[in-house]
């Protein structure tokens, strides 16, 4: 039977996704290096599911193993989210970004070419909008990046285009994420932020925790309702949701498209901040710092083309995010 390799699959969108392919009675090969996650995420996975699938722990910029995995396997289409997605870190070390992002999508796709695998769907994100000059934002808005990591999701955008242009079987969708958060309702699986965070949530997470003093809330001066930053914050699950959508579209429509991943809704810093407190019965000191470099005042989605297409929406609401995402704090502590 044809299988679907989902690369990155151990990290926290990837097992999200992995868990409802599961669930949805498709067969998966996952393939991670661990770089930014770790083997236990895979028994948590059969855990909730009840399921089995392949893992191969490989790079995929190691070509000759990761032929093995088209080699054993009959595959059918590929969930692409392996990737570094640190922004701060990619601005430290560009090279390593580009190579591990560019080059390992390269390889990728040398190899589905070579095995006749001619689907992918890939994890964009709305950091390739840059600062919009409108919102909510379209997928027809102009695109620019500020930062490497963001350079790396727009090349990989343009580099699968150039793929579907030269052979006209390919199939490509490209999902552009707003902001992820939450956890799956089990708490067995969540975002493990590697060292201190950079995104509000895990930093929020860490606050109420205990393991950080206070949040420092990034400028209240923005053009915004309260003056701090609007994000269209997304529960996790909603977003895996829309790669099932995403592998449907592509088993029966040919070419490339391209989708908002996000509720539609904007919510501000201390918006989460408070919903955050309140759900969970929980205090979150905070702060108010000078504005982080490179940050917009507000993003959020026009979310209705994928509605439209692929028949998919968010149904998880920010209090649900919030809940989730402590449940799975305080049970992997
Ligand atoms: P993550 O770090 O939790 O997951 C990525 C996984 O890929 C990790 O398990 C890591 O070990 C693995 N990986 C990295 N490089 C690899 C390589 N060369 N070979 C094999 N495995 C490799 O990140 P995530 O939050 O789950 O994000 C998944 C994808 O979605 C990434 O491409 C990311 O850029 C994109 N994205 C994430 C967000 C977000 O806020 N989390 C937003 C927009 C887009
Ligand atoms: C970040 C990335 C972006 C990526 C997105 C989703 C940067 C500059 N951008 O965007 O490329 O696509 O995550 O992964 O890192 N905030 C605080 N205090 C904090 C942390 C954040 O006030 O300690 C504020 C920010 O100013 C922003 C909001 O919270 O207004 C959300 O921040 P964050 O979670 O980092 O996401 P983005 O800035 O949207």
């Amino acid at each position: 039977m044809s299988k679907i390799l989902v690369t990155g699959g151990a990290g926290y969108i990837g097992s999200h996704t992995a868990v409802e392919l599961l669930n949805n009675g498709e067969e998966l090969v996952i393939v991670d290096n661990f770089s930014n996650s770790s083997p236990n995420v895979l028994e948590k996975i059969k855990k909730i599911t009840n399921k089995d699938f392949k893992f191969y722990e490989v790079d995929l910029l190691d070509e000759q193993n990761l032929e093995k995995v088209f080699k054993e396997n009959n595959i059918e289409a590929v969930i692409h989210f392996a990737g570094l997605k640190a922004v701060g870190e990619s601005v430290i070390k560009p090279i390593e970004y580009y190579h591990n992002n560019i080059t390992g999508t390269l390889i990728l796709l040398n190899l589905m070419r070579k095995y006749n695998c001619k689907k992918i769907v890939f994890s964009s994100s709305a950091t390739v909008y840059g600062n919009p000059k409108e919102l909510p934002i379209k997928e027809d808005f102009p695109l620019s990046t500020t930062n490497p990591y963001g350079s790396t999701k727009l090349m990989i955008e343009q580099i699968l285009q150039d793929v579907a242009v030269a052979d006209k079987d390919f199939r490509v969708v490209l999902l552009r994420y707003f902001n992820p958060i939450g956890a799956h309702e089990s708490g067995l699986i969540g975002e493990v932020p590697n060292g201190i965070p950079n995104n509000v949530m895990p930093y929020i997470i860490g606050v109420a925790a205990g393991k950080y003093e206070e949040l420092t809330v990034f400028g209240n001066d923005y053009p915004t309702k309260d003056g701090t930053g609007v994000r269209d914050y997304i529960h996790v699950v909603d977003l895996s949701l829309g790669h099932l959508k995403a592998l449907e579209k592509i088993r029966n429509e040919a070419g490339v498209k391209i989708y908002n991943l996000g509720t539609g809704n904007g919510y501000s810093v201390l918006e989460l901040i408070k919903t955050f407190e309140k759900v969970n019965n929980v205090k979150v000191k905070y702060k108010i710092g000078p504005r982080r470099k490179g940050d917009i005042p507000a993003c959020y989605a026009d979310a209705s083309k994928a509605e439209k297409e692929l028949g998919w929406k968010a149904t998880r609401g920010i209090e649900e995010m919030c809940r989730d995402g402590w449940n799975f704090a305080i049970n992997n502590k």
